[in-house]
């Protein structure tokens, strides 16, 4: 195929290519994956379908002229204020995800202290091991160094005593997640709030997975440890809707409790001959698109929908959870307070285990270990989940014991080694793009099992890890 077509495509032609390029993907639709797609079902996805190609074209920047857009941004951060337990002070914007709400969030900080602490050159948040790579993410494009913090080695919760220890005269911040992706449970932020007010710093609280779902859970009478501005000392939240409300991709909430800190997100230029620029996120030109396809899926769900998904869910995870937990082989890293699930294998590799569900048209994600955090497997239980739990356990339960005898590839048990002439923290670049040959990996493509490139990865330093991801996506794309 052209790179373009030289006369045009047929409607037809477009969409038979479009759905060739995704032949490959993995199937959503069947209720089999755990992560990445939240599927609402058909119904909802009519409807967010029908309002995102409504606002299209509608461009949000500028809101002066597309007042729609400006209409619905005010009305989704009143939704994200009422479920957040803020007061009438509490402002905020809408963004294209929570990795931008994130960086906005730390921009905020950022230029806050400037303002008020110009003293402080070199601005430091502290983080457990457990926040979201966004904040590290906002670290390395915003120029604050990222101080992190390990994480309770049994609870997996941000250690709140060892955070307070990490504070320097540099320290501007402090993060905590509600829940944590990769353990799922919720940070102890009333006490980082005390420490962030004793010290006057900031504290962000991460809901970007459960600001949305962990109020109905609360609802249903589960103990949620407080995360929203009811706790003092929270400054910002960020909340994602394209996670646990359903909404389509590119939609999530950056809050603050008062405009004051909110106004240090804010970018104007006038030092140009063009048009006038305001921002409040990190995007200029951007479709209304996602913000009219939230607010209709939050309306057309409504609370009271809101309500029973997150019943399904919870009984769905209880039964996961208690299933792998009472699984010989099997080992729960820890009760989670929401429905992200992480467990791992008591023997064998955890990453044959994956490649082993997902070649049974499963979809549960790795994850390497970190710290404290063993290897393990993560599960995100989404609505379209609900009623697959037998299946997916019963499977497990044969997966586990398959996995076991598969023993780890040549490269796992060489890095694993420490391949005695190499520096594994410190790869050259003919190195690393040996390392890639031999664990399968080619310009055309992965090799059908991942577990030894899980393996080897799991077996290097961090640094290496990241240097060895760049190295090989920098070849993946033209
Ligand atoms: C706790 C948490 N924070 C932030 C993010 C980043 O969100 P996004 O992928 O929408 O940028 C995620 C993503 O899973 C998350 O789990």
């Amino acid at each position: 195929m052209k790179p373009l077509s030289k006369s045009g495509m047929t409607r037809e032609d477009v969409f038979s290519h479009l759905e060739a390029f995704r032949r490959e993907d993995v199937k959503w639709q069947d209720g089999r994956v755990f992560g990445y797609v939240f599927d609402p079902g058909r119904e909802v996805q009519a409807v967010a379908q029908e309002a995102y190609t409504m606002f299209l074209s509608e461009n949000g920047l500028d809101f002066s002229v597309f007042q729609s857009l400006l209409k619905l941004e005010k009305a989704l951060a009143a939704i994200g204020r009422r479920h957040l337990r803020g007061d009438n002070q509490v402002v905020g914007n809408f963004t294209s995800g929570g990795t931008e709400s994130i960086i906005l969030a730390v921009k905020a900080a950022r230029d806050y202290y400037r303002a008020k602490r110009p003293d402080i050159q070199a601005p430091e948040m502290i983080l457990p091991t457990t926040a979201h790579a966004a904040f590290h993410k906002a670290g390395a494009y915003l120029d604050v160094k990222v101080v992190s913090v390990p994480v309770n080695g049994e609870t997996f919760r941000a250690d709140p005593a060892a955070m307070a220890a990490a504070i320097t005269p540099n320290t501007i911040m402090l993060a905590g997640s509600a829940p944590s992706y990769s353990h799922g449970v919720v940070d102890p932020i009333a006490d980082l709030g005390r420490i962030a007010q004793e010290n006057d710093l900031w504290l962000h609280s991460d809901a970007c997975m459960g600001g949305f779902l962990l109020p109905y859970f609360r609802r249903l009478g589960v103990v949620v440890p407080a995360f929203d501005f009811q706790v003092p000392g929270v400054s910002s939240i960020s909340m994602d809707l394209h996670k646990y409300a359903y909404t389509p991709k590119g939609a999530s909430l950056v809050m603050y409790r008062h405009k004051d800190l909110r106004k240090h997100q804010l970018f104007a230029c006038s030092h140009w001959i063009g048009y006038t620029i305001v921002n409040n996120a990190i995007q200029s030109s951007k479709s209304g698109g996602p913000m009219a396809a939230a607010w209709a899926v939050l309306n057309y769900i409504g609370d009271d929908g809101y309500l029973e998904i997150a019943r399904r869910k919870l009984e769905a995870t209880r039964k996961i959870a208690a299933g792998i937990e009472a699984m010989e082989g099997l080992r729960l890293l820890t009760r989670p307070d929401m429905c992200l699930v992480s467990f791992t294998v008591e023997q064998g590799s955890v990453f044959q285990l994956v490649d082993t569900m997902n070649a049974r048209g499963w979809y549960i994600q790795p994850a390497l270990s970190y710290d404290n955090s063993p290897a393990h497997i993560h599960l995100s239980i989404n609505a379209s989940n609900v009623g697959r739990e037998d299946a997916l356990l019963a499977d497990l339960e044969k997966c586990v014991a398959t996995a076991r005898t598969l023993p780890p590839g040549d490269l796992v048990k060489l890095v694993q080694g420490g391949l005695d002439d190499m520096d594994l923290a410190h790869l050259s670049d003919k190195e690393m793009a040996d390392m890639l040959t031999l664990a399968g990996i080619s310009e055309d493509g992965m090799p059908e099992r991942m577990a030894d490139i899980n393996g080897v990865l799991d077996a290097l330093p961090a640094a290496a890890r990241e240097q060895l991801l760049i190295a090989y996506v920098n070849d993946l794309f033209v």
